[in-house]
């Protein structure tokens, strides 16, 4: 072949190079930009078990890898953007079913009666939406510990970071006990997984129905059943080497560190899942003033008190001191932080998820 029909031939397979390049990249970014690390997912399953819980299968388009988790990690999730929205509300979610490759996440998500994204997740979406996601973090996870077992317990959609620690613990022949706690049979969303595991060597699986009191099941997974509340007797004593973690309601997982402390469990073998800063029920009060409107402080954090009026309140997104989403300037006061201050804010800069008033404030916005 001659130099320039080679020449024509070269620039020919360049520019169909480019030409699928172009392609490619709108098919991965068809409805507009994302955010650094953020992504859009495919809902490929969409099943609603009970009238409160949602459990959502989401995949990359052409079923690409999706970058790895840490079991017991969470995503950020979007809620679908309502007309003229200009930022949609986010909130976190554990993600469930580990596993070293995903090519999938799941989720499990509560309707929350005042849940401003589990409401709008529940009540609109459908298979084949897509869902825009931030990338999978989060330190509440046994890879981040050293540990010889584990003892795992959840209560309602808890159950989503515990599954993805004992499929993790299960692939590492780590020995764990897990124990799940429901009002209704109905919740029990991943009885069949669970059963799977508890055949493994050192697994040991607890399935609690507090709210029927005779659960009729011919499912095999059935003798994991029990009726009633999960008795402190059950779980293992405290020995070296062994960590806990726990993923539940405020109620339940107040009891159950008190009670694991009296039984000498070390408060540092016991690790809990929390996307709300535990903050004082009543306090002040204070005024608080902020964009020109005045509030009185009388208890819970400072973001619930901002919360309280429409337009006010920063966006928060994971609610637990971590994201920095709900950082605002403190002109004016003292505040008590409720977590650690985190090192990179900037001076005169507050979390107000993780704040509560020490006196009258003066806020503003970032
Ligand atoms: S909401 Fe994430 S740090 Fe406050």
């Amino acid at each position: 072949m001659s130099l320039p029909a080679l020449l024509v031939l070269g620039a020919c397979a360049l520019l169909l190079v480019w030409a699928l390049l172009l392609l490619l990249r709108g098919l991965l970014w068809r409805h507009g930009r994302l955010e650094p690390g953020w992504r859009r997912l495919t809902l490929i399953a969409c099943e609603r078990p009970t009238p409160e819980l949602l459990r959502l299968r989401l995949r990359a388009r052409l079923g690409l890898p999706l970058p790895a988790f840490r079991p017991g990690q969470h995503l950020l999730v979007a809620a679908p953007a309502l007309p003229g929205e200009r930022r949609a509300p986010r909130r976190a979610y554990s993600l469930a079913q580990w596993t070293g490759r995903p090519r999938e996440y799941e989720l499990l998500i509560r309707r929350e009666a005042g849940g401003q994204v589990s409401r709008r997740l529940y009540d609109g979406l459908r298979p084949g939406q897509r869902l825009e996601i931030g990338l999978p973090r989060g330190h509440f996870s046994p890879a981040e510990q050293e540990a010889d077992s584990l003892v795992l317990v959840a209560g309602g959609v808890g159950i989503t970071p515990m599954l993805a620690m004992a499929q993790w613990a299960a692939a590492r022949g780590l020995p764990f006990a897990l124990f799940w706690t429901v009002r209704q049979s109905a919740e029990l969303v991943y009885a069949r997984e669970l059963w799977a595991l508890a055949q493994r060597p050192g697994a040991r699986v607890q399935l609690h129905v507090t709210g029927e009191p005779e659960i009729a099941s011919e499912a095999p997974w059935a003798a994991l059943l029990r009726a009633g509340r999960l008795p402190l007797s059950d779980l293992p004593p405290p020995r070296p080497g062994q960590q806990l973690f726990l993923c539940a309601g405020s109620t339940f997982s107040a009891w159950l560190k008190q009670s694991l402390h009296e039984a000498g469990w070390p408060d540092a073998a016991v690790h809990e899942e929390a996307f709300a800063v535990a903050a004082p029920i009543s306090g002040g009060p204070f005024d608080v003033a902020c964009a020109e409107q005045q509030l009185s402080w009388t208890g819970g954090s400072l973001l619930s008190l901002l919360e309280s009026r429409p337009g006010l309140a920063p966006s928060a997104e994971c609610r637990a001191g971590s994201c920095g989403s709900c950082r605002m300037r403190l002109l004016d006061g003292q505040v008590q932080w409720l977590l650690e201050k985190p090192q990179d804010l900037a001076p005169g800069e507050l979390l107000a998820c993780a704040c509560v008033p020490g006196s009258a404030l003066r806020l503003a916005p970032v």
